[in-house]
């Protein structure tokens, strides 16, 4: 069963296409006349010029909107498609889901003929800079320490990549794990963790703890009082990179 079987059950509540991302993904690819969304979930973020959506979990398939791109149940590392399908290729937080990255990356680059769009984290920066892993749930950064990919290394799969900061509005509308930076009580929301896999895969039991001691920094202010810097941003840079690749 796919893992986005379980945790994908009410991934469109919470995880609709930002905007604003979307306008960078879409520059990213360039003048691409068609496109194919690997790790494509429920449809964010594809461009109408979209001919192909490839998602093994049927549970996030069953969520594409009406009338999105055709989709077909498959993984990265086995693409059924032949060489050179499309102009571009893009690949939307997912591939650190994936069993085996090189196979995946390496499909990538077969069936692209001319752009790679690949989106992802810097784990480091996401660390050193997101204050809710660092403060509050250090185990949820332990867990992604062991699936996030460095991005030179992906830069490196894909033959060279140009590394794009994506900066993080602070109203961002896709809730992803950083999504919520300057709005701090969403992650006491369960739903909200449930739409972010590194909270969600970490489980409550062992995050209890500190979603208590985030819950008394809110209660008390203690939260505002250390992050008044954050409070005057309207973006953040928390590590999230737009990898861009010629094929
Ligand atoms: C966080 S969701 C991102 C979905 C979408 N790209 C987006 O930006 O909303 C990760 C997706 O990767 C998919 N996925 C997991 N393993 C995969 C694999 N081996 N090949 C392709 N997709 C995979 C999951 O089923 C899930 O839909």
């Amino acid at each position: 069963m796919a893992i986005y079987d379980t945790l994908g059950a009410t991934y469109s509540r919470t995880r609709q296409p930002d905007p604003r991302i979307a306008a960078r993904i879409h520059t990213a690819l360039g003048d691409a006349a068609d496109v194919i969304n690997v790790g494509a979930g429920t449809g964010s973020y594809e461009p109408a010029r979209t001919v192909l959506a490839v998602e093994p979990s049927q549970v996030m398939l069953a969520q594409r909107p009406p009338r999105s791109a055709p989709a077909v149940a498959a993984v990265a590392e086995r693409l059924p498609l032949r060489d050179n399908a499309a102009d571009a290729v893009m690949a939307l937080l997912t591939v650190h889901h994936w069993s085996d990255l090189a196979a995946g990356i390496a499909e990538l680059r077969r069936v692209a003929r001319r752009r790679i769009v690949v989106l992802t984290w810097d784990q480091r920066i996401f660390r050193e800079r997101f204050w809710l892993v660092r403060e509050y749930l250090p185990q949820a950064a332990a867990f992604d320490d062991t699936r996030a990919i460095p991005t030179d290394r992906l830069a490196s799969l894909l033959g060279g990549a140009r590394q794009e900061p994506v900066h993080i509005p602070h109203d961002c509308t896709d809730g992803f794990g950083a999504a919520y930076w300057r709005r701090p009580h969403a992650y006491l929301d369960p739903r909200v963790r449930a739409g972010i896999s590194m909270l969600a895969q970490t489980g409550d039991d062992t995050l209890a703890p500190g979603l208590t001691m985030l819950a008394d920094d809110l209660t008390t202010g203690r939260w505002h009082d250390r992050h008044t810097d954050l409070l005057a941003l309207d973006t953040l840079d928390v590590g999230y990179r737009l990898l861009v690749a010629d094929a």
